[in-house]
């Protein structure tokens, strides 16, 4: 046999996150590391006589990982692999290949929005055969077989030429190499009004999409500029590279600043949008308008019947807990159910899947459908461009009258990075002991309806998720959510959600902040962060 049985463990077990195993580029490189990890995950979901999709972001490491990876895949009994050319898959286009070739599931090699390079982080997500996130059932069952592990099995050739399109035979396991982009281009072409948006292009409408030296570069080349007609180089950044050129490539107003601050200037194109390293997650903008993640899904799912792939409507919306009740309103309007979830796309897929849900959404810039089982940058840049072209009305337009007809929702999310897990526990707790005495007591002007620590049962499966975040509600709908994060690779991230509706168009100008400060101070009273932290001011608001 040409493969060889590397012993390697012991292996510290490792339980994959949310999005995946995301450690420091140095710990996926040490030796054997993520070599066991790709074993543990191939013993735990099978993998012999299987078909998967490989690819990730193009960052550093990106590569080499890809070549063990197929080499592991040979001599573990995989039948085939479909990987993009280069190593590159954008996230959302992997779930696509996956559902497209009707393969058993997929490796993505990407630390999302992560900064990249050889001091930067790195990833590795295991997809299912839908196209979407390990459950937690098999990211348990990756956790349990990773202490398991003594060491892998790898093919002694060397792994094939990734730049050339093509099959080749690796140990009797096909490779197959395929464009990255063109299926996935395919797949929009059918979903949006493409002769629409190319005829407002034409005429005259500009815009600008920052790639952020990513994964969505060549996509965004092909579909805005090559398959749209926007000018040569409205996509700006769009080289995907090992450390993307030193960027965090994180679509928000914080790390996209040079769009963010084009779009508030005079120079202005009408439309403006940005997405992070692995493409699923998309910042949207008009001239002289920022549009929060939780008004684009609002937006959208009011408008979604004007695009060929929702024509016939939605049959519900989906929206992570922590994500503005915006979308509540269109869909109370529409007649159809809105869905709360923890947060993560995991917890989508049962819903899209048993079509409770059509279109879904997170407050940290994450909009999807059930067009493939990842939320998806681009997709998220052409619906808007495709209501643009049908109303012919610009994102400010579209969005001011959306809040004449809903309200707006003022939201902003506080993020204080790099806690302790020490302190970021205690805040947490703190506020966790108060949530019985909550209900009934005035706060910052507020009565407080309800407050509860986040349970989910899915309405599919059954499956139960308790500890999803601290929820306290206030009689006029206001809302504070405090959750620590889940994909931090330094110490512990608290997140402070923060929401007030609001029905009077004179107060629909008043900068959020101000809006908020109220319900922000009823947070500082309830749980002590600035108190027990000493930081008097988040890292990162959104
Ligand atoms: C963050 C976001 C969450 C998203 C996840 C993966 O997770 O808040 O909405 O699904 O990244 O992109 P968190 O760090 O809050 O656990
Ligand atoms: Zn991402």
């Amino acid at each position: 046999m040409p493969t060889t049985f590397v012993p390697a463990g012991p292996f510290a077990g490792q339980k994959p996150g949310t999005s995946g195993l995301r450690k420091k580029t140095a710990a996926f490189r040490a030796p054997h590391y993520l070599e066991c990890f790709v074993q543990a995950t191939f013993d735990a979901v099978g993998v012999q006589g299987k078909v998967l999709v490989l690819g990730g972001d193009g960052r550093f490491f990106g590569r080499e990982a890809a070549g063990l990876i197929m080499r592991m895949a040979a001599a573990n009994g995989v039948t085939r692999v479909i990987v993009g050319r280069g190593g590159l898959l954008s996230t959302p286009a992997a779930s696509h290949l996956i559902r497209l070739n009707g393969a058993d599931g997929g490796i993505i090699l990407s630390a999302s929005h992560n900064p990249g390079g050889e001091d930067g982080d790195f990833g590795v997500k295991f997809n299912i055969a839908n196209g979407g996130p390990a459950p937690e059932a098999v990211t348990e069952a990756i956790h349990k077989a990773s202490a398991g592990v003594t060491g892998y099995r790898i093919s002694d050739h060397p792994a094939p030429d990734l730049d050339r399109i093509g099959e080749t035979d690796l140990d009797g396991m096909t490779v197959q190499v395929v464009d990255p982009v063109t299926d996935y281009a395919e797949l929009m072409e059918r979903m949006f009004d493409f002769d629409a948006i190319r005829r407002m292009i034409a005429g005259g409408f500009t815009l600008r999409f920052d790639a952020m030296c990513a994964v969505t570069g060549p996509y965004a080349v092909e579909i805005l500029e090559r398959r749209l007609g926007a000018a040569p180089g409205s996509v700006v950044n769009a080289t995907p590279l090992p450390d993307f050129g030193g960027m965090h490539p994180d679509p928000n107003p914080t790390w996209a600043s040079a769009l963010y601050d084009l779009m508030l200037s005079d120079d202005a194109p009408d439309f403006g949008a940005a997405s992070d390293g692995d493409g699923d997650r998309n910042m949207v903008m008009g001239r002289g308008i920022y549009v929060n993640p939780s008004d684009s899904l609002a937006v959208l799912a009011e408008h979604a019947h004007l695009c060929p792939g929702y024509a016939g409507g939605l049959r519900g919306i989906a929206r992570s807990m922590p994500t503005s009740t915006a979308a509540d309103r269109v869909a109370a309007a529409l007649g159809i159910p809105c869905h709360e979830t923890p947060t993560g796309w995991k917890f989508f897929g049962t819903l899209l899947d048993a079509g409770h849900a059509t279109i879904c959404g997170e407050e940290s810039f994450g909009t999807g459908s059930d067009h493939v089982r990842e939320k998806d940058g681009l997709w998220a840049v052409l619906m808007w461009l495709n209501i643009q072209a049908i109303t012919g009305h610009g994102v400010e337009a579209l969005v001011h009258a959306h809040w004449r007809r809903f309200g707006r929702t003022f939201y902003s999310r506080h993020d204080y990075e790099a806690l302790s897990v020490r302190q970021a526990e205690s805040v947490m707790a703190t506020l966790r002991t108060a949530l019985p005495t909550l209900p009934g007591q005035w706060v910052e002007g507020r009565r407080v309806a309800m407050a509860d620590d986040f349970a989910y049962v899915d309405p599919v499966d059954g499956s139960v998720s308790t500890g999803q975040g601290l929820r306290v509600v206030f009689d006029d709908g206001a809302r504070l959510v405090l959750r620590m994060s889940g994909t931090g690779t330094e110490g512990a991230t608290l997140r402070l959600y923060l929401e007030a509706p609001c029905d009077d168009p004179d107060q629909f100008g008043i900068d959020p902040q101000s809006m908020l400060a109220p319900v922000a101070a009823a947070a500082e009273r309830m749980c002590g962060l600035a108190h027990q932290t000493g930081r008097l001011a988040p890292d990162v608001i959104t």
